[in-house]
């Protein structure tokens, strides 16, 4: 989700921008002491880990309880590095094939558009049966058993080969998140007494809505096979099919377990917790297990004026958007995706939970802590669904976008680089403790708890003459001398960010590790506070400026960009980088030197970067979720070929110095797909031959109404549908698998 608050949406919330820090330290000493012993006073917290009362099935036996091989993962997309660059003199620039295709014009049809010779089919939308059993969805708002069903916002996705460890590109588990939902669409009439469309709204709210909502939500697995004809589909008979959403039971896992910050009625030991919400990006582990990033979370909480009663938890249920009175129907004041599950008619705690005011005399006896169970990145091993999920709550609790590994080189620590999407958040990595052993690529879960539990969790400093380092987020780090312990630093990441000195962002999204040069490239999608009602800007931030769309006067950065970073030595646990900005989004025909910095094309320009995947073959995959150009053209994803840090340099953006990557040509970025109205382009992988593409058409019409839907697809998928098909469907999210007439791979 990248939309600017400030622009319509109906699904997703806002982006609060929570960060107001001038980045000192956040609270005394003396408020957070009190705040820990209050808790401790509240009860005793349980120090073994209990029996997991979860009730599933494990994947100890060789075949696992799907019947799939578990032969030992070969991480396909995370090769050591062939051409290492140099943090101080370039390198030449590695060997890409070229882009291949003619690039697609923007526009605002009502179909998926890629380029001549491609074709691209929806395999899955949302609703579908995962099983045999569930019936077809009639998407008239009446169907129910999400748990049975694809969910709502498929967002990030990835393939894995079927068994484990191969290459097949015919068969595979398709894993996908499903951020948040289109609520007008899931219910006969749109949804009943639900903030998300009526924020006067008090009521009772019927309790098979909030169950389908909550649902919706989360990750799903599913077995696709490719036919001997060349046609993808769902094996619906496959018994390993699998949701994960808000009501699934999963373990807390890292520091932060057992911590008194993490005690709620359902979870009086602190270690289980249930449920995963607003999945936005992800990673895939050298192991072969899939990250979910939990995104805005914080915003489908309500609280009661309770500030009073702990002002330290208040500070830091504030630093994540959960301020007292959270929902304030007169004022209309409701939180970006607050529904009202707390309200359901009979609920049980499954529901009462997203109240989390102070309401009981400790921990155990209601919500309070219910939020800390939220914001992190969540374990799936989808070749085992019987393995309970975990929060790998090392990796710290932000609005996660997605999970990046570095370089996977045996005997060196393990390195994921993450963002926290928010306006003015930061960019992360983790470092792990455990040195990396080829043995455990055939691990599974195992191998989390081995890399992903324990380490050092560092945060970004962008400096104005292109270099830059990591601040470690550790109680060795005297600024962060106010924490605790690890678990309230992780859990309280952001604030422990603030007190380290981070540099203040425009809005990180996803990110990916070039293969061939081990770089890190992060979106920034755009931030309307830069340089306006925010932080000024700086030198890796530099744009602050106005855009029109129509008559409509935009501010800020935009149209976002796109930042890579070169460790020194290009050791993934280095504490210093050098960066630049590879690319900057802008209208083609926008001021060169204060907007459209990198030479963007009509075939090239773009704006809100979001999405961002490298294949293999070093080619960079860029997707927007944009409200600035969508007077133009709809959503869309590039495709790029990235040199490396410095290959441009210092330039002078309005009166801001940067340095920028050389700039773009026709050849080096091409648009290669535009999406549908109210849709962003999210989510791609590819089959390991490259000749299969995956992408997430995400939330298409969100902006239209039951009386005058914004898109009709995916009842329209080609030219000829466009004229033919049926203007009376509900839009869905769907998964369209993108192939070429001739058989050869994608791109090039
Ligand atoms: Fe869910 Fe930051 O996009
Ligand atoms: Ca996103
Ligand atoms: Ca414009």
């Amino acid at each position: 989700m990248a939309h600017d608050p400030k622009l319509p949406t109906h699904a997703h919330g806002a982006d609060a921008t929570l960060n107001t820090s001038e980045n000192d330290a956040f609270w005394s000493i003396l408020e957070r002491r009190l705040s820990r012993r209050g808790l401790l006073r509240g009860g005793a917290v349980a120090t073994a880990a209990a029996a997991l009362p979860l009730g599933l099935v494990g994947c100890g036996d060789p075949e696992g309880p799907t019947g799939l091989d578990t032969e030992p993962l070969a991480p396909a997309d995370t090769a050591t590095p062939t051409a290492p660059a140099d943090t101080v003199a370039p390198q030449p620039e590695p060997a890409a094939p070229a882009l291949g295709f003619a690039a697609v014009p923007k526009g605002l049809q009502d179909y998926v558009r890629v380029p001549a010779g491609y074709t691209a089919l929806v395999l899955t939308a949302l609703g579908d049966p995962i099983d045999a059993g569930t019936k077809p969805y009639a998407n008239d708002g009446s169907d129910g058993e999400f748990a049975k069903r694809i969910g709502d916002h498929g967002d990030a996705l990835a393939y894995f080969p079927i068994p484990r460890g191969s290459q097949s590109a015919t068969d595979g588990l398709l894993v996908q998140n499903h951020e948040a939902l289109t609520d007008i669409y899931l219910h006969p009439a749109g949804p009943t007494n639900s903030p998300i469309d009526d924020k006067t709204a008090t009521g009772p709210r019927p309790l098979a809505e909030v169950v389908k909502e909550q649902e919706a939500h989360g990750v799903s697995a599913l077995r696709i096979r490719k036919s001997l004809a060349g046609k993808w589909a769902v094996d619906r008979t496959f018994p390993g099919n699998t949701r994960w959403h808000v009501n699934t039971e999963m373990v807390l896992s890292g520091p932060a377990a057992g911590s008194t910050q993490m005690v709620t009625k359902l979870s009086p030991d602190a270690r289980t917790c249930f449920g995963t919400l607003n999945n936005c990006g992800n990673g895939v582990t050298p192991w072969g297990t899939y990250l979910s990033g939990e995104e805005n979370w914080g915003t489908y909480f309500t609280r009661g004026d309770d500030a009073a009663a702990d002002a330290a938890r208040d500070k830091k249920l504030a630093r994540y958007g959960i301020a007292a009175k959270n929902v304030d129907p007169v004022a209309k004041t409701a939180p970006g995706n607050y529904r009202g599950w707390d309200r359901a008619e009979g609920g049980s705690d499954l529901q009462k939970r997203f109240d989390c005011t102070l309401t009981a005399s400790s921990a155990e006896g209601d919500f309070r802590n219910e939020p800390n169970h939220f914001g992190y990145v969540v374990e799936i091993d989808p070749y085992c669904p019987g393995v309970p999920a975990k929060k790998r709550t090392a990796l710290g609790r932000m609005a996660h976008e997605g999970s990046w590994f570095g370089p996977v080189v045996p005997g060196k620590p393990l390195v994921v680089y993450m963002g926290d999407d928010s306006r003015n958040e930061y960019v992360y990595k983790f470092v792990s403790a455990a040195l990396w052993n080829a043995d455990d690529a055939a691990a599974g879960m195992a191998a989390g708890d081995k890399y992903l539990d324990a380490g050092t969790l560092y945060v970004a400093k962008f400096h104005a003459d292109g270099s830059g380092e990591w601040l470690r987020l550790s109680k060795d780090n005297s600024a962060l001398s106010a924490f605790e312990d690890l678990a309230d630093i992780v859990i309280n990441v952001r604030a422990a960010a603030d007190a380290a000195g981070a540099t203040k962002m425009d809005r990180p999204e996803w990110g990916g590790v070039n293969p061939k040069t081990g770089e890190f490239y992060v979106t920034l999608t755009n931030n309307s506070l830069r340089g306006t009602t925010g932080p000024a800007v700086d030198a890796a931030n530099p744009r602050s400026y106005e855009d029109l769309k129509g008559t409509t006067s935009q501010k800020g950065n935009v149209n976002g960009h796109i930042l890579r970073l070169c460790e020194t030595g290009n050791e993934g646990a280095a504490t210093t980088l050098r960066w630049d900005v590879y690319l900057f989004g802008a209208e083609s025909s926008a001021d060169p030197a204060l907007v459209n910095v990198s030479g963007l094309t009509a075939e090239n320009d773009f704006s809100s970067p979001d999405g961002l995947w490298f294949d293999r073959r070093g080619v960079l995959w860029i997707q927007t979720d944009d409200g600035a150009y969508t007077d133009v053209t709809n959503c869309m994803m590039l495709a790029a070929l990235p040199g490396h840090v410095g290959d441009g340099g210092e330039v002078i953006v309005g009166a801001q110095r940067t340095f920028a990557g050389k700039k773009a040509t026709p050849e080096s970025v091409k648009r290669f797909l535009v999406g549908v109205p109210g849709s962003e382009i999210t989510g791609v992988d590819m089959t390991p031959d490259l000749k299969t593409m995956f992408v997430n058409i995400q939330h298409p019409g969100e902006t239209g109404t039951l009386e005058k839907f914004q898109s009709n697809w995916p009842s329209m998928t080609s030219d000829d549908a466009a004229v033919t098909g049926a203007p009376t469907n509900r839009p869905r999210t769907a998964t369209i698998v993108i192939t070429r007439a001739d058989g050869r791979e994608i791109g090039a």
